[in-house]
C-alpha cells in the first residue's frame, strides 16, 4: 500500500496491538501459505472492524467475502449474546478455511459460513441487518449495495473495503476493470443522500455508511 506512508502505517500497526491468538495465528499462516495472503484485513484494520462492532453491537451482521475468516472473526467481537454473523465466500478451499478456524474460536456457534456467489445466496437470507461489511469481487459493490440499500432498516451500518483499490482510483487514467468500478461505486455513494458517509484512509480505504 505505498500510496499510504509506510512509516505512519507502521508507527500505527505498532501501536493498536492484538492479542488474540488464534486472529495472530490466522495472519501469520495465511501470510506463509495462502497465495493472495494480501487480501487478509490484517490486524491494524481488524482491530478497527472489532471496534466498530462492539460500538454498534449488531445482533445481525452479514459479511460479503470470508476468505478465511479473519474478518469474520474481529466482526464477531461486538456481537450482542444472541447475535448471528452470516458470512458469504464463493471459493470452497477458502470456505473450509474459515470454517476450521471459526471451529476453533469462541463464536462457532454465532458465526455461518455460505459458500457460493453472494448475489444467489443474499436471495437466500431474509435478516434485518445491523452492520454490513462489502469485502467481495469489486465490480459487485456496486450491486450489493443497491440490493441491500433498498431493503436495511434506518440505522444500519455499512463497511466498505478497499475504495482506494490499491492507490489506482488516485489516477488520472484508470484502466483497470476492478478500479473502474470501486471510482463507479465511489461516486454513486457520495451522492446517495439515503446514507451518511466517512472515507476512511486505513489500509485500502474503509468506507463506513449509515443508513438515515
Ligand atoms: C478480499 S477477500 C475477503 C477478505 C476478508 N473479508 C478479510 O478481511 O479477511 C475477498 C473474498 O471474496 C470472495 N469473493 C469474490 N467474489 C465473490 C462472490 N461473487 N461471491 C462470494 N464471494 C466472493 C473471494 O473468493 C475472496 O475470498
Amino acid at each position: 500500500m505505498d500510496f499510504i506512508l509506510q512509516s505512519a502505517n507502521d508507527y500505527a500497526l505498532r501501536h493498536s496491538p492484538n492479542k488474540d491468538e488464534l486472529l495472530n495465528e490466522i495472519h501469520a499462516a495465511t501470510l506463509l501459505e495462502h497465495p493472495e495472503a494480501h487480501m487478509l484485513s490484517g490486524p491494524l484494520q481488524g482491530n478497527l472492524l472489532s471496534m466498530l462492532s462492539k460500538m454498534i453491537k449488531p445482533r445481525r451482521i452479514l459479511e460479503i467475502g470470508t476468505f478465511v475468516g479473519y474478518s469474520a472473526l474481529c466482526l464477531a467481537k461486538g456481537l450482542t449474546e444472541d447475535g448471528v454473523l452470516h458470512t458469504i465466500e464463493k471459493r470452497e478451499e477458502d470456505a473450509a478455511e474459515a470454517k476450521q478456524y471459526i471451529e476453533r474460536s469462541d463464536y462457532q456457534k454465532k458465526i455461518i459460513v455460505h459458500v457460493g456467489e453472494a448475489s444467489a445466496i443474499l436471495e437466500t437470507l431474509n435478516e434485518e441487518w445491523d452492520l454490513i461489511f462489502i469485502d467481495a469481487d469489486k465490480t459487485g459493490y456496486l450491486n450489493y449495495y443497491q440490493h441491500l440499500i433498498e431493503k436495511v432498516r434506518s440505522g444500519t451500518w455499512f463497511i466498505i473495503d478497499n475504495v482506494l483499490f490499491h492507490g489506482e482510483v488516485l489516477k488520472e487514467t484508470i484502466t483497470g476493470k476492478n478500479a473502474k468500478a470501486i471510482t463507479a461505486f465511489n461516486d454513486f455513494i457520495k451522492e446517495d443522500s439515503r446514507v451518511d458517509k466517512v472515507m476512511l484512509t486505513v489500509r485500502d480505504g474503509l468506507t463506513i455508511l449509515y443508513k438515515k
